[in-house]
């Protein structure tokens, strides 16, 4: 049996919806775009959203429209994928690391309020929280902090679209969000990114800012008297702009993520329950918290002490889990490591003179972390494979 990590689930409506554009000869930018981001705000209840080219383009603008620059500092947990601190990085600025809680794989608070009394430069201007695995951090503990601090809050929700702290949805929590469609996000446009916000004034920057900083969109000028007449560019733009099959795809894929969280909760309580005796930590899920379960992450392995963490103790267990990756691959079972400890990636390790112990909960979860397949339409059997072969190969 050959079992992956994830699955886009596509029908004969994406199929449908993706031939419009070519048939209105409206590929840009058009009415799916648009439909898109009206379905999105009314899923997550953000009052603005708006399409990019991908998630890094969205964070990228974000920090922009902030007026995030050189000489500014942003903060990000060690423990994400590396687009986060990259984005962080296009602006100028540079990106602070801040440990996480390996209980949640999100920013550990204990850290981040440590880093920010211990700040004397004054050249923090935001954090970046990341809701990783489709777990929301803990927002209103980073929402109080920024506010003490005058931070702005830029939530990288990529891995976040389904995730909730009480009826509020991921990257509705601070000033800007920003989500991923990506093909191992619950929904996919292929490529795709979109930003929410409640700030119209920041929307407005948006929206220029991803047409090469132009004055005017494509559709006022269509739509008024002298179209003609390009727009003017007063801001250095770009052009992370979403295509209208993009925006199509997810027009459909939209009307499909009740489906797909439904089906993805469903099989992640069967892993809790057939993996509770295991040595594997399953994901745990704050009180009043709900998980999409964007990633099913697992610790390797229970017998850890997540207080006394040794380089050695890492180290040693790292060599099991690995073996254990592989050998799941080796019977067709796709497994991942969660993400990466951006601290011990070449570009940041050799700027900023990391080591690995730098922050060491991250460097646990890059080394012990274990991605398990997930996709709402597993079956049984897919489902049972998976667990008879863990059994198997731990014990
Ligand atoms: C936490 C996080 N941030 C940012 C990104 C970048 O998203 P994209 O691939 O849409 O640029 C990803 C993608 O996997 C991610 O997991």
């Amino acid at each position: 049996m050959k079992i992956p990590i994830t699955k886009p689930i596509f029908d004969e409506h994406e199929k449908d919806l993706l031939v419009k554009p070519l048939e209105s000869g409206w590929l840009v930018q058009g009415p799916y775009v648009k439909e898109f981001e009206k379905l999105f705000s009314i899923f997550t209840g953000a009052k603005y959203s708006c399409t990019t080219s991908n998630c890094t383009t969205a964070l990228h603008l974000a920090l922009e429209a902030l007026g995030i620059c050189h000489g500014d500092k942003v903060i990000i947990p060690s423990f994400t994928y590396i687009a986060s601190a990259n984005a962080v990085e296009y602006t100028g600025a540079e990106a602070i690391f801040c440990d996480i809680d390996l209980r949640t794989f999100n920013i550990n608070i204990d850290d981040l309020s440590n880093l920010l009394e211990k700040d004397r430069s004054g050249s923090i201007k935001a954090i970046m929280p990341v809701n990783l695995f489709g777990l929301c951090s803990n927002l209103p503990k980073i929402i109080e902090l920024a506010k003490h601090y005058n931070l702005k809050i830029v939530e990288d929700s990529a891995c976040g679209l389904g995730s909730y702290i009480g009826d509020q949805h991921s990257g509705t929590f601070g000033d800007i969000g920003c989500f991923s469609f990506h093909p191992r996000k619950l929904i996919t446009t292929g490529e795709g990114g979109m930003l929410t916000t409640e700030d119209e004034s920041l929307l407005n920057k948006f929206i220029c800012l991803k047409d090469h900083g132009a004055s005017k969109s494509d559709l006022q000028r269509h739509q008024e008297k002298g179209g003609s007449l390009l727009p003017e560019f007063n801001v250095r733009g770009f052009n992370y702009r979403m295509t209208d099959m993009q925006g199509a795809l997810g027009v459909a894929q939209m009307n499909k993520l009740s489906f797909i969280l439904e089906g993805r909760r469903r099989i992640a309580a069967k892993y809790d329950i057939a993996l509770e005796n295991s040595p594997l930590l399953t994901p745990i899920v704050p009180k009043n918290y709900k998980h999409s379960y964007q990633s099913y992450v697992c610790l390797y392995n229970k017998s850890l002490d997540l207080d006394n963490l040794t380089l050695d103790k890492i180290n040693e267990l790292n060599i099991k889990r690995n073996q254990l990756m592989s050998d799941l691959e080796n019977v067709g079972i796709s497994v991942r490591q969660g993400t990466h400890a951006v601290h011990t990636l070449g570009f940041y390790k050799n700027k900023y003179d990391f080591s690995d112990n730098t922050f060491l909960k991250s460097y646990t979860a890059d080394r012990l972390s274990i991605t398990l397949p997930l996709y709402a339409n597993m079956t049984d059997a897919e489902f049972d494979y998976v667990i008879s072969n863990i059994n198997n190969l731990i014990s």
